[in-house]
């Protein structure tokens, strides 16, 4: 087994302080345990104030402070904030939103992902930075942009985008007979005679062809991996060797993470818990009240195993928050200790490097309210306490194990979360949340979770594999899950598409070679109204199917008006609803249990990570928990967890 280490970092902008300070924050850093610093992600007005005109000196000499320091360094590509000037030279560089509305300049990410020229400007600035800074034996990774697909940046509906989406769709069907009858254009006379005649999808009078949509979903990903991979083709002219990385997004779906991370060394995330519960969380008031301060249970760890599988092994956490953000509708402090336990979080799940946003709050402009380690006047922010006791506790441990540690997997699919958003059929149907739903489910059974591509041929190593509301079926997926001897959890909504978004002949979940069950129709529920089990507490909610078992399925479960939920053949199951969590909780449980699965339904905000033969515990409620239903499977020590406490064990077996 591989050991690791795990290090601290890190966010610095050297450029919004004089230069004088730069020594003594180096020093800070390196006194607080610090040991990656990343730099020069939004520097591009400062590097080339005006076109052409290169100004490396402010540079050369961070990194050589930073260096001399001790820090080794993550230097940003600038291409996030393309300069005001670059609209002289490219005025139509800008992307359009989806009423056609040109972006503005004056933030960030206002660049459009098809305009060439930009992508040539791109090119050209890694080329430079990779010419003068490659070989700098401080440059010990790089950063491509900043945050891809932010703040809604993956599509736009702009003449580049028009331009590039035609030339796309002659490519894929070669010819426009071909494109109707994918479509199914034939409908409402929708027909066309040319790729010249195609739109993109918007400002129809009702809703655009589905299948329309979600052509235009693979053009625009295809499109953020291009611009990523001229980048990464751009340093490697002068860089053969150092590691790439980008830094992801918590629940950004826009573009394939897994085919962009096929062409960087690993991946990294942005964390922030109380930004994102805020934010980006489906839940009611009353759990958002109660985790407030800690964030919710699940959101960082269902990132951190996504992110672990884009970045094929490789990850970090590049931003984690350390105090209240500025960019959700409520901004409220952690609780003392969660800057911590979010840190040990992530290394538990197998982080290489946890690296903190930012070093010093600015004074100045958007993000003036958001917090960093530092105060704006250099004094210690609550956050920086945490990060020296973290450095302190990872210097003292023997390396972690983290690989190979989870026994479920659940199969991750970009393509159905832009299929879902084309054709929800209710209007709180989302991939993203019936995913993560699942995942909570099985987290609060106190499981480990490998999130894994929808073209993983090897599920050998997991005894229970998810497939849940996968579009389409992937080529090979079947047969992968077929020669894993693991049991597998299918739906809803799986299979319910061919690859050109139509209904397929044998209607869904279209995998006789798996379990013989039809999916004959579906219904979206408001989202007031439940359906009860029969027998079993928990309802069903938002999504439901009504299936017609073959005969050789057996019915598991059922609903209270006798329609099947949940049926098995052999070691396959097919779930036909969207869950609340106690039915969940029971679906889980008789799933686990066949696949020899041990449960324990955790309390509400304790959550566990197995991390090789350790096991860690994370307690994100706001009072403490009990650890005695551990007891017997864990030997930890404590018999309570703190508020944001963490405890560290091991199996019993293994003790
Ligand atoms: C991230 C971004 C950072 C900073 C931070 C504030 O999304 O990458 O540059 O804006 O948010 O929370």
């Amino acid at each position: 087994m591989n050991s690791m280490k795990p290090e601290l970092g890190v966010c610095y902008y050297p450029e919004h302080w004089p230069q004088q300070q730069w020594a003594a924050d180096a020093a800070g850093m390196v006194a607080s345990g610090i040991r990656w610093v990343r730099i020069a992600e939004f520097g591009w007005s400062r590097l080339e104030p005006q076109p052409g005109q290169l100004d490396w000196a402010w540079l050369d000499q961070a990194i050589a402070v930073l260096a001399a320091a001790g820090l080794k360094i993550v230097l940003g590509t600038p291409t996030a904030t393309p300069p005001r000037w670059m609209l002289r030279q490219h005025p139509k560089l800008l992307a359009a939103d989806n009423s056609g509305q040109v972006r503005g300049f004056g933030s960030r990410r206002h660049y459009d992902f098809s305009y060439l020229p930009y992508r040539a400007e791109a090119g050209r600035i890694c080329r430079l930075m990779a010419e003068r800074y490659g070989t700098h034996p401080a440059v010990a990774f790089w950063q491509t942009d900043n945050e891809y697909g932010c703040h809604d940046t993956t599509l736009s509906y702009s003449a580049a985008a028009l331009k590039g989406f035609r030339r796309w769709l002659a490519a894929r069907y070669q010819n426009i007979d071909a494109l109707n009858t994918a479509w199914g254009n034939v409908f409402w006379s929708m027909e066309y005679a040319d790729f010249a005649e195609i739109e993109l999808p918007h400002l129809t009078v009702t809703e655009a062809n589905p299948a329309h949509c979600h052509d235009f979903r693979r053009y625009s990903s295809e499109q953020v991996v291009a611009f990523n991979q001229a980048q990464v083709a751009a340093i490697r002219q002068h860089d053969k060797s150092t590691p790439i990385l980008h830094n992801y997004m918590g629940r950004i779906t826009d573009f394939d993470h897994f085919e962009l991370g096929d062409d960087l060394n690993a991946a990294s995330w942005d964390s922030y818990p109380l930004g994102f519960l805020e934010d980006r969380s489906e839940e009611g008031d009353a759990w958002k009240q109660r985790f407030m301060r800690q964030g919710d249970p699940d959101f960082q760890a269902f990132h951190h195993d996504l992110y672990r599988a884009v970045g094929k092994g490789r990850w970090w956490v590049m931003e984690q928050q350390p105090g209240p953000v500025n960019w959700a509708p409520y901004n409220p402090a952690p609780l003392a200790g969660m800057v911590r336990l979010w840190a040990w979080e992530a290394i538990a799940h197998g982080a290489e490097v946890v690296s903190f946003f930012r070093w010093r709050q600015a004074p100045f402009a958007q993000e003036q309210m958001h917090a960093g380690l530092l105060r704006p006047d250099s004094q210690p922010a609550p956050a920086l306490a945490e990060v020296q006791q973290l450095a302190a506790e990872l210097q003292h441990r023997a390396p972690l194990h983290p690989e190979a540690s989870a026994a479920v997997a659940i199969v991750f699919d970009y393509e159905s979360a832009w299929a879902w958003e084309t054709q929800p059929q209710g209007q709180n149907f989302s991939y993203f949340r019936l995913v993560f739903e699942q995942y909570r489910a099985l987290r609060r059974l106190g499981l480990s979770i490998d999130i894994c591509a929808p073209d993983t041929a090897d599920f050998s190593a997991y005894q229970l594999v998810l497939v849940p509301g996968m579009m389409h079926w992937k080529p090979g997926l079947q047969q992968a899950l077929k020669q894993s001897q693991a049991s597998v959890l299918i739906g809803p909504r799986t299979g319910s598409k061919t690859a050109d978004f139509s209904i397929p002949a044998r209607l869904p979940p279209n995998c006789q070679t798996l379990i013989d069950v039809t999916v004959s129709h579906v219904e979206s529920l408001r989202p007031d109204v439940g359906i009860a089990l029969h027998n079993h507490s928990g309802q069903i909610q938002h999504w439901r199917e009504y299936l017609q078992p073959g005969t050789t399925t057996e019915v598991l479960l059922s609903a209270a008006d006798d329609i099947a939920l949940l049926v098995q053949s052999e070691h396959y199951f097919y779930l036909g609803a969207q869950l609340d969590a106690a039915a969940y909780q029971q679906v889980m449980q008789q799933v686990c249990a066949h696949a020899g699965l041990a449960t324990v339904v955790l309390p509400e905000g304790l959550r566990l990570r197995t991390c090789g033969t350790e096991i860690f515990a994370f307690n994100y409620a706001a009072d403490s928990v009990s650890l005695e239903m551990l007891s017997g499977v864990y030997d930890f020590q404590a018999k309570q967890l703190a508020a944001a406490g963490v405890a560290q064990g091991h199996l019993q077996a293994h003790t």
